[in-house]
């Protein structure tokens, strides 16, 4: 017996109707990002797991329940890409990129995995585009990254966006303020939600931007990291905000935001959207000034960003598509057919794309499907045209016609494309 094999919960397909918006995406930051000199990049799509208890951190909801983690045959730990982060750092040190490479600017399209309970604009796989500059410290180059995202966003036509900024700190000033924190949140413990409990130990500042609104009463009044930067990360954030200040991009300062990997280092930011629901999270990243040296490569610092292209696609206005056929040849019988098949290459080889009716059709039923398809022009190729080595062609939209002879069709119909 048949049997209906539905996808995966958490995957969907990409179908060819909806693949204009994904093109237009795909057209806009390949127009963009050469201004800007960034180059792309292509890493693997599964890595060893180790990667990504290193970097995304292993008290990471990521890490901890969301990764599809599997061993090898020769029993090594693998994983699907949560994220492209990671992977990108990875390659920059194992290909040993920075001796060339300085400030290496880079970015990616594809897909990560992450085992999340699915609703609308949340996937177990989705895809992400961003960028990684790899080599620079300075906060111009924050504004520069967050002024490349929100170009590329007004480019695509998302719609209204709030872009919320925080600073996480660094290693320096994070560790006391933690101390602080936890201390505080262990006196309110009894009000949390049962994931917040457990992250007091292992991950407090994200109890900070949990969604449960108990919580976000229970930790009203709680210090917040910004009144506990050490000097350099208050100048930094200082920097940021004049930054985008000069070139005009509105921001909200949000204490409370919280970013759910752990190898951020100061910046953070995430670009929010009206008309998501709940996940209306459509971009984000921030600095990672220690990643690179935590991945085995020399102390450098870094800054980035990706794109949830599922949410982004949700937010653009969808475009009618432009049929693709131009011209639909209608052959009439097994000869006509047979030429037909030539005819369509040297039309294809003259850039027209054409289409030949492989069936045994009417020519009334050949022309409605034309029709269907939108092809601006029918070549009727019958037994009579074929024996004077001629065609007949209609214009669908004039509603004309006229005979030419095959030996000009090409040309013919491509002038007139
Ligand atoms: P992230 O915030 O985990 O950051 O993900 C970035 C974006 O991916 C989110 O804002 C959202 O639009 C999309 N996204 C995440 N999870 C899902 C999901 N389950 N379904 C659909 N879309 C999703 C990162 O991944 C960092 N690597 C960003 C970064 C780059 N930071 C520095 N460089």
């Amino acid at each position: 017996m048949a049997v209906h094999i539905q996808p995966v919960k958490g995957t969907h397909d990409i179908l060819p109707e909806e693949q204009g918006a994904w093109q237009r995406v795909r057209r806009v930051v390949e127009a963009t990002l050469p201004l800007y000199g960034f180059r792309e990049i292509t890493t693997p799509m599964f890595e060893a797991t180790e990667l990504f208890e290193r970097s995304v951190g292993v008290a990471t909801d990521i890490v901890e329940k969301e990764m599809y983690t599997f061993a090898d045959s020769k029993g090594r730990r693998i994983s699907l890409r949560p994220e492209g982060t990671a992977g990108v750092v990875r390659s920059v040190v194992s290909n040993g990129r920075l001796r060339a490479h300085p400030l290496d600017k880079l970015y990616y399209f594809g897909p990560m995995f992450r085992r999340e309970r699915p609703q609308k604009g949340r996937f177990r796989q989705f895809h992400q585009f961003g960028v990684e500059v790899i080599g620079e410290a300075s906060p111009t180059l924050d504004v520069e990254v967050i002024a490349l995202l929100m170009r590329l966003l007004a480019a695509v036509g998302a719609g209204a966006l709030e872009l919320q900024v925080n600073s996480v700190g660094c290693p320096r000033c994070r560790p006391a303020y933690r101390d602080l924190l936890v201390a505080e949140l262990e006196e309110r413990m009894a009000q949390l939600c049962e994931d917040c409990q457990r992250r007091v130990t292992t991950n407090p500042m994200r109890v900070l931007d949990c969604k449960v609104p108990t919580c976000g009463e229970a930790t009203a009044g709680v210090p917040l990291l910004i009144d506990h930067l050490c000097g350099e990360c208050t100048a930094h954030l200082d920097q940021v905000k004049v930054g985008l200040a000069a070139l005009d991009i509105p921001f909200r300062l949000n204490p409370r935001l919280v970013r759910g990997l752990d190898y951020y280092t100061r910046t953070a930011f995430e670009v929010v959207a009206a008309g998501l629901g709940a996940q209306a999270t459509v971009g984000a990243g921030g600095r990672y000034d220690g990643l690179v040296e935590e991945l085995g490569g020399p102390p450098t610092p870094a800054v980035g960003f990706a794109v949830g292209l599922e949410r982004l696609i949700e937010l653009m206005e969808v475009e009618a598509e432009a049929p693709s056929v131009v011209v639909y040849l209608a052959a009439l019988g097994a000869e006509a057919r047979r030429r037909g098949l030539q005819i369509a290459e040297a039309l294809r080889a003259a850039g027209l794309s054409c289409e030949l009716d492989h069936g045994d059709r009417s020519l009334k039923a050949q022309l409605k499907r034309a029709d269907r398809l939108g092809a601006r022009k029918v070549v009727i190729l019958g037994e009579q045209e074929l024996a004077a080595g001629t065609a007949v062609v209609r214009d669908l939209a004039r509603r004309e016609q006229e005979t030419i002879p095959l030996a000009e069709l090409a040309a013919t119909l491509a002038q007139a494309a």
